[in-house]
Parts: C-alpha cells; structure tokens; sequence
C-alpha cells in the first residue's frame, strides 16, 4: 500500500491480494461495462467541466468517457498496484491527465479550486465516506460539482439482509469494499445539494452489488 493509504484495504488481505485484486479487476467487471455500466460512465463523465479531480480512479476505467477540452484531469489513487495499471492506461491513451498517489480523505488541493469531483464506485471502498465526504465540499468551488455512481444498499429488506450477511467475505474479497453501505443518504446529508439521482441497477454482476446510483451533487454558492 502506498503512503496517506487507506487502512480498510491494509486488513482486508494482503499486498499479494491488492495486486491479483488489480490485475483481476478489469475481468471482473468487463461483462458488467458490456451490459451497462460503460454507457453510465459515459452519460455521467460526459458532464464533467473545468478542473476535474477523479477519486479512486483504480484502473482507469473512466478514462475513455471524459470529454476532451477539460481545464484540467487529475486522476487519483492511493494503491499501488491499481496506480500502475492506471498510468499504463493513460500512456495507451490519448487524454492528458496527471495520476496522483493520494486518498480521497486528505486530498492534496486547496480549498475550492476544483470543479467537479468524480467518484465511481469508490464511496463503498472508503474506511468511512463521511471524512471523504466534507474532503469533497472543501475542494469544490461554489456550485461545483460531485459526480457519481455507486452501488448502494437494496431497498429490499430480503436483499439488504444478504448485503449484511455476506459484508465481510465480500470485503475481504472485494479490498474494502462495502456492499451494504446506504451513500446516496450519506450524500443527502453532506451538505451538497443534490441535483438528479436515478436508481438502477448493476446489471450481470452479483445480486449483493447489484443496487446502483447515478447522479451529480452541486456544492452551493453561498
Ligand atoms: C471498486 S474500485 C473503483 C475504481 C474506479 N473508480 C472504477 O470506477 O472502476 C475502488 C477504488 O478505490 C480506491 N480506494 C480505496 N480506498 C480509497 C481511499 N481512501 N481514497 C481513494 N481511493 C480509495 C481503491 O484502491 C480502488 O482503486
């Protein structure tokens, strides 16, 4: 793990784990970019402006889907092994975009000089998305953005269970993620004010991720 790193993901298996993790993940998710979630990231990026600042980028998933002409792309991410494959991805690309070895709690930016924040699929990895979340607002500018999809607790008490059940393993598995966290209420609570959310799903992955959120959050001008 790399400095500033997240503790959740130091416990939940080891530096051999964190790398099989990255060099998996793109597999892992490929069939669900296919029926989906491609075209989400896509719709959601597509709304991004100004200097954009990017949590968790992993490996780099998004990358393809931001619209050129931005003022400026940061692409952060604290694992190293996920930094790796990430830099490898924007050297095969053909966005400009710096890559930066921080989490999301402590953000290297002084107070609103961002834009728009990105976070996808990163408020259920985060040890606690409070912190993450007042991270976001200090960066942001007055009516700067926070764009994000997540998976999200069910609404379905049966389904939720499951969620509750199977927490641990899937953390474990999943470097620190939680299936069960309820963050578009997190995100209600923020302060941000929030602009559109539409509830969907995660379409051919597993029942326990499957809950979806997509939307954008605007910090307010006063
Ligand atoms: C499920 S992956 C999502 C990756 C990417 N955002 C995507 O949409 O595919 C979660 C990512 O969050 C990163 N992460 C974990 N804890 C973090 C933290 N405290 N701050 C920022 N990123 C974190 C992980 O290293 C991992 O790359």
């Amino acid at each position: 793990m790399s400095s500033g790193a997240v503790p959740t993901a130091a416990v939940a298996g080891s530096d051999l784990w964190a790398r099989t993790f990255a060099a998996l993940y793109d597999p892992l998710l490929w069939v669900g970019e296919r029926a989906g979630m491609g075209a989400r990231r896509r719709d959601l990026l597509g709304r991004a402006r100004g200097r954009t600042v990017e949590l968790g980028s992993g490996t780099g998933l998004n990358l393809g889907y931001y619209p050129h002409g931005l003022d400026e792309l940061i692409l952060t991410e604290p694992e190293a092994a996920m930094r790796t494959r990430l830099t490898r991805r924007l050297r095969r690309g053909r966005h400009r975009a710096r890559v930066l070895d921080a989490s999301a709690e402590r953000l290297p930016f002084t107070d609103e000089t961002v834009d728009t924040v990105v976070s996808t699929l990163v408020l259920c990895t985060v040890d606690d998305p409070d912190p993450v979340l007042r991270e976001i607002e200090r960066v942001l500018r007055p009516r700067g953005q926070l764009l994000f999809i997540e998976h999200v607790r069910s609404q379905s008490p049966r389904l939720a269970l499951w969620q509750d059940r199977l927490a641990e393993p899937w953390r474990r598995f999943a470097e620190g993620c939680h299936c069960n966290r309820a963050t578009l209420e997190l995100i209600r609570a923020c302060g941000l004010e929030l602009d559109d959310v539409q509830e969907t799903s995660w379409r051919r992955m597993p029942p326990i991720v499957r809950p979806l959120i997509m939307g954008a959050a605007t910090k307010s001008d006063t």
